[in-house]
């Protein structure tokens, strides 16, 4: 039966040097590798051989038609490249006809998200402040109230670039560069940007994704400014019938710390499987800034006060647009992308 085999690749090998036009190559094609070409069937046989000789020949078998699957390819390419020629020659190519136009791509989900979140902070009176995303270890942590060894730091996985440098965490760390560029000036700033954190990758969190931290200083700022903000910022992004929930937290860089919750745009608090039941989305930490954190900032916490807070960007465009895999976001498939 190899013999069969090699001069069945003979043949065919043959065969497909007279092969000059696409129809003949097709022809090929269906003879030889198809369903019920000659190779196919012969590889079908093998059951038929003794048990001891099926390895070697299902190889040889195997190996013919890769090399005879390679042969086709170049055929067929060296046949339309010969189509192109004599299209070419007897100028039935139009070389002249306008190319087909690249469509124009749009923007990213991710940044349309910021764009509105910026506008809704902008008719409220915030700049944007861009701060670097490779941070020293006392902006991201030191500067914000965690020393070295606070046990609070365990609430960012970090990725280390250096032992002093890292990728923030968060964006945090900009509110401190934003009061010691502004102090003594009020303030009233949002600092968007990448954050990075060393953690599993799943449906619901990424190693990367975007913060918008938002801070006001000034001589009269009050817990009511901050819940005022955010209630105003929910409502504007999704939806003005929209209410908040605040209840009590933590962070080392507020005092008090809060956590802000909206009802679920999807199942108007009803209770769902987006919000676990609960009728509440969370939506930002936040608080009043620490009186450590001003004093490090520039600002004297006897004369100034200011609030702060911190919502991610995917999440909110996920709930907006029924998103439920935040690693689509990056994944870079078009077909998702396409749709926003
Ligand atoms: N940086 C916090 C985090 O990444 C979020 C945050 C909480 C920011 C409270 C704030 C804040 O500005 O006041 O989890």
């Amino acid at each position: 039966m190899l013999d069969q085999l090699n001069r069945l690749e003979g043949e065919a090998l043959a065969a497909l040097e007279t092969v000059k036009e696409s129809d003949a190559l097709a022809e090929w094609d269906r003879s030889y590798l198809g369903k019920k070409g000659a190779l196919t069937l012969l590889l079908r046989a093998v059951g038929d051989l003794p048990k001891e000789e099926r390895p070697a020949f299902g190889r040889a078998a195997n190996e013919a038609k890769v090399r005879l699957e390679a042969a086709y390819e170049a055929r067929a390419e060296a046949l339309r490249r010969e189509e192109m020629v004599r299209e070419l020659e007897q100028g039935t190519l139009d070389v002249t006809l306008p190319g087909r136009p690249a469509g124009p791509g749009h923007l990213h989900i991710t940044t349309q998200t910021l764009r509105r979140i910026y506008a809704i902070f902008a008719e409220m009176g915030f700049q944007v402040y861009e701060s670097p995303e490779v941070e020293t270890d006392e902006m991201n942590f030191g500067l914000l109230n965690m020393p070295p060894h606070h046990p609070a730091r365990d609430m960012w996985d970090t990725f280390w670039v250096s032992d002093e440098a890292l990728l923030r965490t968060h964006t945090s760390p900009g509110q401190m560069r934003a009061m010691r560029e502004y102090c003594p000036e009020p303030i009233r700033v949002i600092l968007p940007g990448k954050c990075y954190r060393y953690e599993q990758i799943t449906a619901r969190s990424e190693h990367q994704f975007y913060q918008v931290e938002g801070l006001a200083v000034g001589r009269n700022i009050t817990m009511a400014d901050l819940i005022t903000t955010l209630t105003e910022f929910a409502r504007r992004y999704y939806g003005a019938e929209r209410r908040v929930r605040i209840r009590g937290s933590y962070f080392p860089f507020t005092e008090p710390s809060i956590e802000v919750d909206v009802d679920c745009i999807l199942c108007e608090g009803q209770g769902c499987r987006v919000c676990k039941y609960s009728g509440w989305l969370e939506i930002a930490g936040a608080g009043m800034v620490h009186p450590v954190v001003l004093q490090n900032g520039g600002y004297d916490p006897d004369v100034w006060s200011g609030f702060a807070f911190g919502p991610g960007v995917e999440r909110p465009a996920m709930l907006k647009h029924s998103i439920d895999d935040i690693r689509l976001f990056y994944g870079n498939d078009l077909r998702f992308l396409r749709q926003f």
